[in-house]
């Protein structure tokens, strides 16, 4: 069985299978309030998903997971079963599907909404996939979430809302009109809207969180629509050129997981008032492609690697950067470790399962 760094994040399962690190005093902080209690995470396959699911069985929560596969595996999660198989139940089928929602979501007091098809350029390919998906499946998700008496929905949104703003490069604050490039974006968006229509109409407690581009171990790589670290990461192990779409100066907020699944923690645990809130969670800090790629070939002793260059895609914001006092004020959130520190961390877990292949 894989054995995670020392240091991960430990729990009943010790630092077993955890790949990303939350910071002790977190921990320990959070447990009270969440062992014992029992939670839905759709998308809990998935990248960011998988990494909650860690750290919410560390906390000793008892945790559900409903995921279609269409663009996981389950290995990661019959593993944790394997474990322990009375705190993790793991039903396989799509968020359309209501029998199965219904299964998944039996009990939960929380759920924390993470299945989409996550993707820009898919999205631009199959739009009716990823509105069905994101948008039919959020309004799934929350009348399933009615049906099962859920107190409290932590929603996954994405920072592509915001799309792109002229001139100097400033910021994204929540107040600021959205003005989504793509189908993606937009489904996104229209997901944040059912939150607030739901938590006005039906008293349910939401939130949706706009991730900036997180990254970290266990991302999918080696796809056209992988994200760009984990193309990029990758791709300099293997020895290949990464490639960059555009002149790659595009910049982005970064945005290492341990921050996006601490934000779904202190969301399912604060005590404020929960009634759609949007807000951010970044880092506050932006990276353009051409210094990532630099960042990432000195770590990976490759200092010499450069990239090669492919025409800019559509849908893609030119630049994008959180603000993220909403987050602080809201729920106490500050982003975990640094963009170098996760990029270490990163390139180690693709070098270790690419050697292992
Ligand atoms: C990403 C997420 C999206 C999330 C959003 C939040 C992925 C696949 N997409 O979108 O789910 O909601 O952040 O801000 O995780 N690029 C390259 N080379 C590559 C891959 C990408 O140059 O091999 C470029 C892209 O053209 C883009 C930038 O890198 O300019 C970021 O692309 P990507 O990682 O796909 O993320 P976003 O589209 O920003």
């Amino acid at each position: 069985m894989r054995r995670a760094r020392p240091g991960a994040v430990a729990g009943r399962f010790g630092d077993l299978l955890f790949d990303v690190k939350l910071p002790a005093e977190f921990v320990q902080r959070l447990r009270p309030l969440i062992a014992g209690r029992s939670v839905c995470v759709t998308g809990g396959a998935g990248f960011i998903g998988g990494h909650l699911v860690d750290a919410l069985l560390a906390l000793q929560a008892r945790v559900s997971v409903i995921d279609d596969l269409s663009n996981a595996s389950a290995e990661h999660l019959v593993e944790l079963m394997e474990l322990d198989p009375s705190s993790l139940r793991f039903v396989q089928g799509s968020i359309l599907d209501d029998s199965a929602l219904n299964e998944a979501l039996a009990g939960a007091q929380v759920v924390f909404h993470l299945a989409a098809v996550g993707s820009v350029p898919l999205s631009i390919e199959h739009p009716e996939r990823s509105w069905a998906v994101n948008d039919a499946g959020c309004v799934r998700v929350l009348q399933g979430a009615r049906r099962a008496g859920v107190k409290r929905v932590v929603y996954s949104a994405s920072s592509s809302a915001y799309g792109d703003v002229p001139g100097p490069v400033v910021p994204r604050v929540e107040s600021q009109l959205p003005a989504p490039l793509s189908p993606y974006a937009a489904s996104k968006l229209a997901g944040e809207f059912a939150m607030r229509a739901w938590s006005a109409s039906y008293g349910i407690e939401t939130i949706s969180l706009r991730y900036f581009n997180v990254f970290g171990p266990r991302q999918s790589a080696g796809t056209p629509y992988s994200a760009v670290i984990a193309s990029f990461a990758r791709a300099i192990l293997l020895g290949e050129q990464p490639v960059v779409f555009g002149d790659g100066l595009q910049s982005r907020d970064f945005t290492p997981v341990a921050s996006a699944v601490a934000a779904n923690l202190l969301s399912a645990t604060t005590t404020q008032t929960l009634a759609g809130q949007v807000v951010n969670i970044g880092t506050g800090t932006r990276t353009d492609l051409l210094t990532l790629v630099k960042l990432m070939a000195d770590r990976a002793g490759r200092p010499g690697a450069v990239p090669t260059f492919r025409p800019a895609r559509t849908g893609d914001p030119r630049h994008s950067l959180a603000d993220i006092a909403g987050a602080r004020s809201l729920l106490g959130y500050q982003p975990i470790g640094t963009l170098e520190e996760a990029l270490t961390e990163t390139l180690a877990w693709f070098r270790t399962t690419l050697a292992a292949k």
